[in-house]
């Protein structure tokens, strides 16, 4: 890995047996209260794409919130939130999407994107890409171009990259 890779992962506090007995979870608190990885991890992010005229950054709730604001606000565009069923107050579109146990689904408003608008979607980690692929399939129904979708961490033996990138969505990760 690169230094700045190096660094990052450094900052990323690992919790043994959360939220389950045999889990390692990977806690991003620990970067975002580092003032130098929490720039950091927002600048590596937002550098692919700083020429590309981004119409909307996609944040997966929790937090894909926190790390897609500031990476709006970087490249001038706006955000659209990804939120859990029954949390947006105007009306929304549904997903079902597959979680590594059950199912759950995700909504976001119908206006929230307008066919066309160029999307980077974003989130803290990507895993089995459940999430991420619903989040993809929503944004696409509402004929949004998402044209990448990024991570500060991989959990590459869980096969979410190739699951987004079998939808034609390019990946970007900066921490396996
Ligand atoms: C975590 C993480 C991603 C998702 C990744 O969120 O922040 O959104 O899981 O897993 P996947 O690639 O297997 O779909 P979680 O579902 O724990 O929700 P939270 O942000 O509300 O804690
Ligand atoms: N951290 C955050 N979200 C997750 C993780 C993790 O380690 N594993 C699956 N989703």
């Amino acid at each position: 890995m690169s230094d700045i890779a190096n660094s990052l992962a450094a900052s990323i506090r690992a919790i043994h047996d959360y939220p389950k007995p045999g889990i390692i979870f990977r806690d991003i608190t620990t970067l975002l209260g580092n003032a130098k990885a929490f720039r950091q991890a927002v600048d590596e992010l937002v550098r692919p794409y700083q020429s590309l005229s981004v119409d909307q950054v996609a944040g997966i709730e929790a937090r894909g919130f926190i790390l897609g604001g500031a990476m709006a606000h970087q490249l001038s565009s706006g955000f659209v939130p990804i939120r859990k069923k029954g949390k947006l107050p105007h009306q929304t579109v549904r997903m079902a999407y597959s979680l590594e146990y059950g199912t759950d689904e995700m909504e976001m408003h119908v206006d929230a994107v307008k066919p066309g608008d160029k999307v980077i979607l974003c989130d803290d980690l990507i895993a089995t890409g459940g999430t991420a692929e619903g989040a993809v399939k929503l944004l696409r129904q509402l004929g949004a171009d998402v044209v990448s979708a990024c991570f500060v961490i991989d959990l590459p033996e869980l096969g979410g990259r190739r699951k987004l990138e079998a939808l034609g969505v390019e990946v970007r990760t900066l921490v396996a």
